[in-house]
C-alpha cells in the first residue's frame, strides 16, 4: 500500500448503502485483498481474483453456510453447505426441474402470476386516467408487484392452495430478516425461529401426502426424484423448499426492480427494448453485471491458500465482492455505464455457469435458479412493456436502498401511459 492510499472502506456502513461504487473502486485499486474485521474475512474485489476463486472447489468450501442458514431453514443441510459428491448428487436431483424442459412446465405458472398481480393495477390506472383523476398511470413496482411475484410463483410451483400464499409470504419475510440480521436483533431471531417451526409444521405433512401421489407440482416431483439410487427424505425436501423460497424470492424480486430502475433511467434503451423485444436477453445480461444485487458471497479455505501474495490460512474466510468485480474496469470497458448493447460480455452465456458477469456466482455453487429467474424477469418486463408506455420515475421519487448482502430498492414509483 502506498503512503497516500485511502484507507480501506467498510462495506457495512450506512454510507456504503447509499453509494457503494466509490468504495468498490477504492477497494479494487488500493486494497484488492484486504482483511475486514467485522466479517472476520478477507475482502476480494477484483474480477481477475474472484472468477477463478469461485471455480476453485478443491481449496475452498461453503461449509460455513449451514451455520448461517440451517438455523432458519431446517436441520437437514441444504446444497449450499455441501461439497464434492454429496453436492453434485443433490444438484443432479433437483436441476432437471429448474432448467429447460423441466422449467417449461412452470412457464404457465409464471405467466399466470405476472398477470394476476399486474392486471388489476393496469385496470385501476386505466380507469383513473380515463376518469381524469390522474394524468398518467402509477405503479409502485416493488410494493405492488416485485416483492410478491417470485414468492407467489414458488407457492404456485409447490402446488399450495391460494389461501396459504399469505402464510408463505410471512415465513419468507421472517427467513429474510433472520438471515440479514447482522445486528443480532433478538426479535428477528425469535421471528425466524418461529417461521422455521411454522413452515416445518405446515410443509412436512404436505410432503408426506405427496409421496404417495403422482402430482405434477414441484414437491411431488422432488418426492419421486431419484438419481443413481439417491433420493431426498422429507427433511431434505423441507430444507430445500425453504432454501428455494429464500434464494429465489428475494433475489428475483430485487434484481427485477434494479434492472427496471436502470432501464427507466436510460429512456433511449428502455424504448429500444419496448420496440424490439429480441433485446430482452441483452438487457437482462447487462442487468446481471451492472446492477447485480448479491453484493458478496463467502468461502472458507480448506488449506493455506496464497492469493496473489496474501496467504489465507486453513479455516480462514474470504468475502468475494461480486458487485465490485462486475464493475472492474480491468475487465469491462467503462464499467459504470449501463449499456444493453455492450459487446464485452456474452449474452448467450449470461444465464449459464460460464457467464462473464459474476451476478450468479460461479463454479460448483453457481445459482441453481438462474433460468427460473430469467423467465420470471422476462415475463414480468414483457407484460409491463405491453401495457405501459413511456415509463418514467414518478416526480419526487428518490431511490433508497437497503441490504448489505442483497442490495435492494425499498420502492420504485413509476408513472406511465396506459396502453
Ligand atoms: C436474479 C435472481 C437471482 C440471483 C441474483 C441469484 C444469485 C445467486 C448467487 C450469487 C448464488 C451463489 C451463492 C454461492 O456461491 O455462495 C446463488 C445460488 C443459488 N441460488 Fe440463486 N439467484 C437468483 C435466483 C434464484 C432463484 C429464482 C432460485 C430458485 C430456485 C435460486 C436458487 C439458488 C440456489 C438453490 C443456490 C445454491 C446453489 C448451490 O449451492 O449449489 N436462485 N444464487
Amino acid at each position: 500500500m502506498s503512503v497516500s492510499a485511502p484507507r480501506p472502506p467498510d462495506p457495512l456502513t450506512p454510507e456504503h448503502l447509499v453509494d457503494p461504487w466509490p468504495n468498490y473502486e477504492i477497494l479494487r485499486d488500493h486494497h484488492p485483498i484486504v482483511w475486514h474485521e467485522p466479517t472476520q474475512s478477507w475482502l476480494i474485489s477484483r474480477y481477475e481474483h474472484i472468477r477463478p476463486l469461485l471455480r476453485d472447489q478443491t481449496r475452498w468450501s461453503t461449509e460455513h453456510m449451514q451455520d448461517q442458514l440451517g438455523l432458519a431453514l431446517g436441520d437437514a443441510p441444504t446444497m449450499t453447505a455441501m461439497d464434492g459428491k454429496q453436492h453434485s448428487a443433490r444438484r443432479s436431483l433437483v436441476s432437471p426441474f429448474l432448467f429447460t424442459g423441466g422449467l417449461d412446465l412452470f412457464t404457465p405458472t409464471i405467466e399466470r402470476r405476472a398477470k394476476a398481480l399486474l392486471e388489476p393495477v393496469f385496470a385501476r390506472e386505466r380507469e383513473a386516467v380515463a376518469a381524469g383523476t390522474r394524468e398518467r398511470g402509477r405503479l409502485d413496482f416493488v410494493t405492488e408487484f416485485s416483492s410478491v411475484y417470485p414468492v407467489d410463483i414458488m407457492a404456485d410451483m409447490m402446488g399450495l392452495p391460494g389461501r396459504d400464499y399469505g402464510l408463505l409470504r410471512e415465513w419468507y419475510n421472517a427467513f429474510i430478516t433472520f438471515v440479514g440480521n447482522i445486528a443480532g436483533d433478538p426479535v428477528l431471531i425469535e421471528r425466524g425461529l418461529k417461521a422455521k417451526q411454522g413452515f416445518g409444521e405446515y410443509i412436512l405433512p404436505l410432503i408426506a401426502e405427496r409421496r404417495s401421489g403422482d402430482g405434477d407440482d414441484f414437491i411431488s416431483r422432488l418426492c419421486r426424484a431419484e438419481v443413481e439410487g439417491d433420493r431426498m427424505d422429507d427433511e431434505d425436501i423441507r430444507s430445500f423448499l425453504a432454501l428455494m423460497l429464500l434464494a429465489g424470492g428475494e433475489t428475483t424480486d430485487h434484481q427485477l426492480a434494479a434492472l427496471l430502475h436502470a432501464l427507466v433511467q436510460h429512456p433511449d434503451q428502455l424504448q429500444a427494448l419496448a420496440d424490439d423485444r429480441s433485446l430482452m436477453d441483452d438487457a437482462m445480461a447487462e442487468g446481471m453485471r451492472y446492477c447485480a444485487i448479491v453484493q458478496f458471497i463467502q468461502r472458507t479455505a480448506r488449506e493455506d491458500v496464497d492469493i496473489d501474495g496474501t496467504v489465507v490460512p486453513a479455516g480462514g474466510k474470504i468475502t468475494l465482492m461480486l458487485a465490485a468485480g462486475n464493475r472492474d474496469p480491468r475487465r469491462f470497458e467503462d464499467p459504470d455505464r449501463f449499456d444493453i448493447h455492450r459487446t464485452d460480455h456474452a449474452t448467450s452465456r449470461a444465464f449459464t455457469g460460464n457467464a462473464d458477469h459474476l451476478g450468479f456466482g460461479g463454479g460448483r455453487h453457481v445459482c441453481l435458479g438462474m433460468q427460473l429467474s430469467k423467465r420470471e424477469v422476462e415475463t414480468a418486463l414483457n407484460h409491463l412493456l405491453d401495457n405501459a408506455a413511456d415509463l418514467r420515475l414518478a416526480d419526487g421519487y428518490r431511490a433508497e436502498h437497503e441490504g448489505f448482502f442483497v442490495r435492494s430498492l425499498t420502492s420504485l414509483d413509476l408513472t406511465y401511459t396506459p396502453r
